[in-house]
């Protein structure tokens, strides 16, 4: 990081290297920015540099360069979506960055009009949405084009995963709109949006997202648009590109216009003649800022009336009638002490930075995230570098940014303060919380190396205890009456129960106790009989319900099914599982010849029974309960056997599962839907569609007691 210095006090020959250089940083900062949806520096040193930059040019013209960044927006677009040209440009805006900007604004602005005599400037603000600029072409009413902004000229047809939007009508409701209109806005990601998409990809292994805007983009740039739809992108309208003809003579009523044809505008828009009300509107959307629920980077001020917009014109990059005036960076340097490492419920070790506490806008901030460990050594989940490919390091200075409600985070590290003996974070291969090993998965969809680490003591890790717990008594799985989430929680935490051996020994283990349960709160004699009694009654669980309950990763009900069936009993199950993970290649191709079994399956099996622990904890529990052979005596002669079974509404002696493995013991064949080759519907209360589809095919109709007692089990 060089000193800058002021302009004027540059030499010609400084003057041309300094420019030299922020041309590449500005070039690279665009192309991370707008191409890789992955800014590698900060939005207030990427404008300081490009103000930095116009100063240079200005006070000394002679240096400006044929390929001179004043004249450009963006960078520009990437290959793989068609190129759209805009018939208006879309541009940028200027900055303001604090209230002395905004007053020159309105200055420049009376200025520019003093010689129309009484007239008294309109100004709308409204907030600076964070997301990326998309146009939208209507034509007669009906949504036919849309593109991203590119660099601002040229831009990518995202048609498609635009349509998959909901804030973005197909077709103009209202009347009066022009033939030809282009529509543009933001698109944006919610804040509870981005954080449901972070925890559903870390519970899936999926890619780690690191804030809202870039997964906006990223989202939007799709090849597939049925990913982009399940993003729930949101739009906001703001401004409008072509159009036919005039929609309103000023800004405010153009935008409402904007609003009556379907589209969401965003509604904190004011509008006011006095520079009092535009900074008092600034103070109340940034005091707003953290509870908007999406992430906004300033408050945009607009000339109202649309001829006098026209009259001020453009400056090369961005019109003179509307100016950005940006929350102040929140932003402030400070030491990092420690990394630390959090796991997380699913097992997922998250690295916590410890900082020397330092006020970041108005808020002390002691801790950041640092996501996972290719952010710690500067690289983002592409493998390309952030930070300039710096590491982060225990003892370094690093500048910690805030933004709305965000997780703090280090956006920089400043090279020059890194203690001479630093070395690079080691992030560990164990478990932090219980020792045991931590992996990177491979994402089977993608193939790539998953950005997070995760602990595979699954049923040792406390810090996985109360979610595995509370799984493996969860109705799909051992479904313990009585015991459900609550119960496993107050268990765990009074200490009872720690492993799932536990609550089979819960019984015995409270007569010893001092603290009886039926004397706790909420508990009675009856009920912590009760209780026992229902754990007792699984002490011989189904093979495929003990196999789910164990909560392997990626063993789902199906998948344990398949091992239930494949090896009938759980000894031979393990046994397989454990020489598979030991390296025997035969045991290893054995579970990967199970039909409907990959390899992310089966690595996150043989990992589970090679953890010592986890094996510790299977062989407690075993010596609780004893999981039933899976017995596959298809039936030829059941009164259901060959016959095509539906079951429909909603069961109330067995699970789906069951019913389905139930009818399949049976020699019957489950189908999810009602033809004429239906043989048979089970039909429970609340059947809709598929009861009225059997009768009116004529298909034989009875309820679940019935099937019961025609199968003979009742
Ligand atoms: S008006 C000709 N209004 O900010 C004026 N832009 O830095 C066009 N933006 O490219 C822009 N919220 O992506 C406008 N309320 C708003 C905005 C907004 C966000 C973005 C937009 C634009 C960038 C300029």
């Amino acid at each position: 990081m060089s000193i800058d210095l002021p302009v004027d006090e540059l030499s010609l020959e400084d003057a041309k290297s300094e420019l030299d250089r922020l041309h590449r940083l500005i070039e690279k900062a665009d192309r991370a920015y707008y191409q890789d949806d992955a800014p590698d520096i900060s939005d207030a040193e990427y404008d300081a540099a490009r103000r930095r930059y116009m100063e240079i040019e200005t006070r000394f013209p002679e240096l400006r360069r044929a390929d001179s960044l004043s004249e450009r927006v963006g960078a520009a677009p990437v290959d793989g979506f068609a190129k759209v040209r805009h018939a208006v440009p879309m541009l940028s805006l200027g900055n303001a960055f604090d209230d002395a900007d905004v007053a020159d604004f309105v200055q420049r602005g009376r200025k520019f009009f003093e010689r129309d005599k009484n007239l008294e400037l309109a100004f709308t603000a409204e907030p600076k949405i964070d997301g990326l600029s998309a146009s939208l072409r209507y034509e007669n009413g009906i949504f036919v084009r849309g593109a991203t902004r590119g660099d601002g000229t040229e831009g990518e047809d995202i048609t498609e995963n635009l349509k998959t939007i909901a804030d973005v009508p197909k077709k103009l409701s209202g009347a009066g709109w022009p033939d030809v209109l282009e529509v543009r806005g933001e698109v944006y990601m919610t804040h509870a949006d981005f954080a449901a998409l972070k925890k559903r990809s870390a519970e899936e292994g999926g890619q780690d997202y690191v804030n809202p805007r870039n997964t906006a983009a990223g989202s939007l740039r799709q090849k597939d648009p049925s990913v982009t739809a399940k993003r729930n992108l949101k739009f906001f309208a703001y401004a409008w590109g072509q159009v036919s003809a005039p929609i309103a003579d000023t800004q405010y009523e153009a935008v409402q216009r904007l609003g009556e044809w379907g589209f969401v505008i965003n509604p904190l828009m004011i509008r006011t003649t006095s520079v009092e009300d535009l900074l008092g509107h600034y103070r109340s959307i940034e005091e707003q800022r953290a509870t908007l629920g999406y992430d906004i980077d300033g408050v945009v001020y607009k000339l109202d009336r649309l001829d006098l917009q026209q009259r001020w014109g453009f400056v090369a990059r961005a019109p003179r009638w509307a100016i950005a005036h940006k929350f102040p960076a929140e932003q402030a340097t400070t030491i990092l002490h420690k990394i630390d490492i959090q796991v997380g419920r699913t097992g997922t070790l998250t690295p916590v930075a410890r900082l020397q506490p330092v006020t970041v806008g108005g808020v002390v901030v002691e801790n950041a995230t640092l996501h996972n460990e290719d952010y710690i050594a500067g690289r983002d989940s592409f493998g390309a570098e952030i930070r300039e490919g710096y590491d982060i390091r225990e003892g370094d200075t690093v500048i910690v940014q805030r933004a709305g409600d965000v997780i703090p985070q280090i956006v920089a590290v400043v090279p020059d303060k890194r203690p001479a003996q630093s070395k690079p974070f080691e992030f560990p291969h164990v478990c932090p919380e219980c020792g045991s090993e931590a992996v990177r998965e491979v994402n089977p969809k993608t193939g790539k190396l998953d950005a997070r680490r995760r602990c595979t003591g699954e049923l040792i890790c406390p810090a996985q205890a109360v979610e595995n717990l509370k799984h493996f008594v969860s109705r799909n799985a051992l479904d313990i009456d009585g015991l459900g989430d609550k119960q496993i929680a107050a268990f765990h935490a009074e200490g009872r129960i720690r492993e799932p051996a536990d609550i089979f020994r819960l019984a015995e283990e409270d007569t010893r106790s001092l603290k009886k349960l039926k004397d706790q709160e909420g508990w009675g004699e009856t009920s912590a009989k009760k209780l026992f009694a229902a754990i007792d009654a699984r002490r011989e669980p189904e093979l495929d319900r003990f196999i789910f309950a164990l909560g392997i990763r990626h063993v789902g009900e199906s998948t344990a099914a398949l091992f239930a069936k494949t090896f009938s009993n759980f000894e031979a199950f393990r046994e397989m599982a454990f020489r598979a993970g030991k390296g025997d290649a035969e045991a290893y191709n054995t579970l990967l010849g199970i039909d409907g079994v990959g390899d992310t399956v089966v690595q996150s099996v043989t990992g589970f029974f090679a953890n010592e622990r986890n094996e510790k904890a299977i062989d407690a529990l075993l010596a609780e309960v004893k999981p039933k052979d899976y017995v596959v005596s298809i039936s030829a002669d059941s009164a259901v056997a060959g016959k095509t079974v539906v079951f429909t509404g909603s069961l109330e002696r067995m699970s789906r599962t069951e019913a389905k493995a139930m009818a399949e013991r049976l020699g019957a064949k489950v189908s999810g839907s009602v033809s004429a080759k239906t043989d048979l519907v089970v039909a429970g209360p609340g059947a809709g569609s598929k009861l009225k589809q059997a009768e009116s095919l004529g298909v034989e109709v009875i309820s679940e007691d019935e099937w019961f007692e025609r199968t003979g089990q009742a």
